[in-house]
């Protein structure tokens, strides 16, 4: 992985190289069953740019009423505006903040798609223990705050979704943690196990709610840079499948996985 941090430009390589270049992926997050989505609210971590805020776009398009979340106030603005949701400034560095920034929203589908990346050099060895806490305060302590504050409420009024936006760089397999961007990869593998410990805990879908974790791949973003070979659009639509999935408590559909392209891949 480390030549192609480099190469990158200091940009992480994120995805399994056999979908570089790839055509066949899904391109269109049109979804059946878009009125399934009326009648719900919708927060979305990092909507301000990027995979949050076509996945932000996505929801609302489905009929989602869309809360998106992140720091900079006009970036946030600007693009709730562009599909009519609300904007919910706050630095989720600020995790003792986040419990009293969304008390009293009622949130049937958190989607947590912000995330700051590890310096390039962030190797174990080489990584401060404030950069350790940065990154990981955005990428894990934040949405385990969320899941913290909103879940009950999912599954109080049986019905709800979480998606978390993981990485191929949070898996125990493929590329997974095999070394370099420390931080960033042990907050990743940290939010795939916070995923599927809560998909058990509410029992596998059973209670209403849905929990899994979504690799994007390789996207054309900030975080991404801008030679990645995946669209931003291909990156968001399976975060907004996942969030649009029909099941029902007697029949849940598989949860508590790790999705790529709609398809599972192993942790
Ligand atoms: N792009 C890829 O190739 C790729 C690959 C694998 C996984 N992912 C994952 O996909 C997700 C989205 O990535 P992306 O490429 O869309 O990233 P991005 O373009 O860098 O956007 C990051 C988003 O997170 C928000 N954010 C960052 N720090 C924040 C903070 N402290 N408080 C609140 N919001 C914050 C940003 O908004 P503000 O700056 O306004 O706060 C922005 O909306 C991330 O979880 C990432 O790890 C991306």
């Amino acid at each position: 992985m480390e030549g192609a941090i480099g190469g990158n430009h200091g940009r992480v390589t994120d995805g399994p190289a056999d979908l570089a270049g790839r055509t066949d992926l899904p391109s269109d997050t049109a979804l059946a069953g878009r009125t399934a989505l009326a009648g719900r609210t919708a927060l979305v971590t990092g909507a301000s740019r990027g995979l949050g805020r076509a996945i932000a776009a996505g929801l609302a398009g489905a009929g989602a009423s869309v809360i998106g979340m992140s720091r900079d106030a006009a970036a946030l603005e600007e693009a709730v505006g562009s599909f009519g949701g609300r904007a919910l400034v706050h630095d989720l560095a600020d995790v003792d903040g986040i419990a009293a920034r969304v008390e009293g929203l009622e949130v049937d589908i958190l989607v947590n798609a912000a995330a700051v990346m590890s310096s390039r050099r962030s190797k174990t060895l080489d990584a401060t223990l404030a950069e350790w806490r940065d990154v990981r305060a955005v990428d894990l302590d934040a949405p385990f705050a969320l899941v913290s504050a909103l879940v009950p409420g999912m599954a109080a009024r049986r019905w709800g979704r979480v998606v978390n936006l993981t990485a191929c760089l949070g898996r125990m397999t493929g590329p997974g943690t095999a070394g370099g961007l420390a931080p960033y990869r042990v907050a990743k593998a940290g939010l795939n196990a916070l995923t599927r410990t809560l998909a058990h805990e509410l029992a596998l879908g059973r209670r209403g709610v849905l929990v899994d974790a979504t690799c994007p791949g390789h996207c054309r973003t900030d975080m991404g840079g801008p030679d990645a070979p995946r669209s931003v659009d291909q990156g968001a639509d399976t975060a907004i499948w996942l969030a649009t999935r029909a099941s029902t408590p007697s029949d849940p559909v598989p949860t508590g996985r790790l999705w790529e392209d709609r398809a599972e891949v192993p942790w």
